[in-house]
């Protein structure tokens, strides 16, 4: 079984589908591993490391693609890319396939079958696979780094011989993987930290950080979450109670970061222009949903948008990937636990079993076709 890593084509993906620690274990697995050159500078791992775990060095992507029968790359293959891989290859990314329809086809035209780690099921069994936890928690993280790096005023509370500096007060909206390690993170580093989220169940965690849970706690809101633990979106008249709520509260923060999500849908609109507005110069913001159509007003993918009054709005795309090293690790560690159940341990070759509902889950294409039932209707 031959197993090939790709060079992100994307100039601005600097992570890595594998890093020394997974080779080894694709290695004891049977497997041959071909790394294409520098496909891990931008994580920090050059090409002697991934040699010395065992890994051979290819010059070129086509180089590296040819004849392997399974390709882990950290983005979805673009249509160059789709032409250096054999007919029947596996690929397994983060594929993105919502709104996606004609990438989807133009993988099922090629003949590969494509798995989407983002679609593993949020099983026990799969915790260990979940790309979306692995990245969001760093995700959450950098964002409390990258506010205090813009903020112009120390975080922790100071008592000086030259007086007293506040701490400063910390606000994070959405309450998921990114938004708890967010507040955790603020908290480290001393901030006084509120948060709020639609879901009752963040209540406690929030407070179990060491944090004030702020959100209108009515009727609505206690029903406020699906069987598979996401968010619902909320009526119109809860969020204009939870909105004036919020307005007076972000009036007196200085950093707010915010994480909501809701699976499939845009993401919510949390703080609007006059919300920005009411806030002290040198404040910041950061929208961590920036590329799902952003939780801030004026917020743009790329950006940091310094406002009239003064307040930073930073809207950098792909956080993880700011924190490029861990990200690739954990995220090859992901890759790893899933690719290990697609191997059959005595022929050491790929044996998928199809009818595994984490394969079912994740199997975009199959034998030219899409088949995943989500994205059934691009197969016609
Ligand atoms: P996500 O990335 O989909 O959303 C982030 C947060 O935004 C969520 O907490 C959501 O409730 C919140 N949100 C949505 N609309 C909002 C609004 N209008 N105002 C305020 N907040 C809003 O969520 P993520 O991080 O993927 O986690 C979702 C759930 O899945 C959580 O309960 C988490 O604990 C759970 N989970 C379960 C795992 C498992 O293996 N069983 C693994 C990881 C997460």
């Amino acid at each position: 079984m031959r197993i090939a890593v790709l060079t992100e084509s994307d100039p601005a993906e600097p992570r890595v589908a594998a890093v020394p620690e997974t080779i080894k274990k694709f290695k004891g697995l049977g497997a041959d591993v071909t790394i294409q050159s520098g496909a891990g500078l931008k994580a920090g791992v050059p090409d002697a490391d991934y040699e010395a775990a065992g890994a051979t060095i290819a010059a070129t992507a086509a180089e590296a693609a040819t004849d392997a029968d399974l390709v882990l790359k950290v983005r979805r293959p673009n249509e160059d890319e789709l032409k250096l891989l054999k007919t029947g290859a596996t690929v397994v990314a983060i594929m993105d396939p919502y709104g996606n329809e004609t990438a989807l086809k133009a993988m099922a035209d090629a003949g590969i079958s494509a798995f989407s780690m983002e679609l593993m099921p949020r099983i026990t069994r799969a915790q260990v696979m979940d790309v979306l936890s692995s990245q969001a928690n760093l995700a959450g993280y950098r964002a409390v780094i990258d506010a205090a790096a813009e903020y112009g005023r120390a975080m922790p509370m100071m008592m000086t011989a030259a007086g007293t500096v506040p701490a400063a007060r910390v606000f994070v909206m959405g309450v998921g993987v990114a938004g708890l390690q967010a507040i955790a993170t603020a908290r480290r580093m001393g901030a006084v930290v509120t948060a709020t989220d639609v879901r009752p169940a963040t209540k406690e965690q929030v407070e179990s950080l060491g944090a004030k849970f702020v959100a209108v706690e009515d009727d609505e809101f206690k029903q406020a979450e699906t069987s598979g633990g996401y968010a619902k979106e909320m009526s119109a008249e809860y969020q204009k109670k939870q909105a004036d709520l919020v307005a007076t509260h972000i009036a007196k923060q200085d950093i707010v970061i915010t994480t909501a999500l809701i699976p499939g849908r845009p993401a919510p609109k949390l703080v609007s222009e006059t919300m920005v507005a009411s806030m002290k110069p040198g404040s910041v913001l950061i929208d961590l949903a920036v590329e799902r159509g952003g939780n801030v007003a004026g917020a743009k993918a790329g950006e940091i948008v310094t406002t009239e009054n003064g307040v930073k709005i930073v809207g950098h795309v792909n956080v993880a990937g700011r924190l490029a090293a861990t990200a690739s690790s954990l995220y090859a560690r992901n890759l790893f636990a899933f690719v290990e159940t697609l191997i059959d341990k005595e022929s050491k070759a790929l044996a998928v079993k199809w009818d595994d509902e984490l394969v079912k889950a994740t199997n975009l294409t199959r034998d030219g076709q899409v088949v995943h039932p989500s994205f059934q209707s691009t197969a016609a």
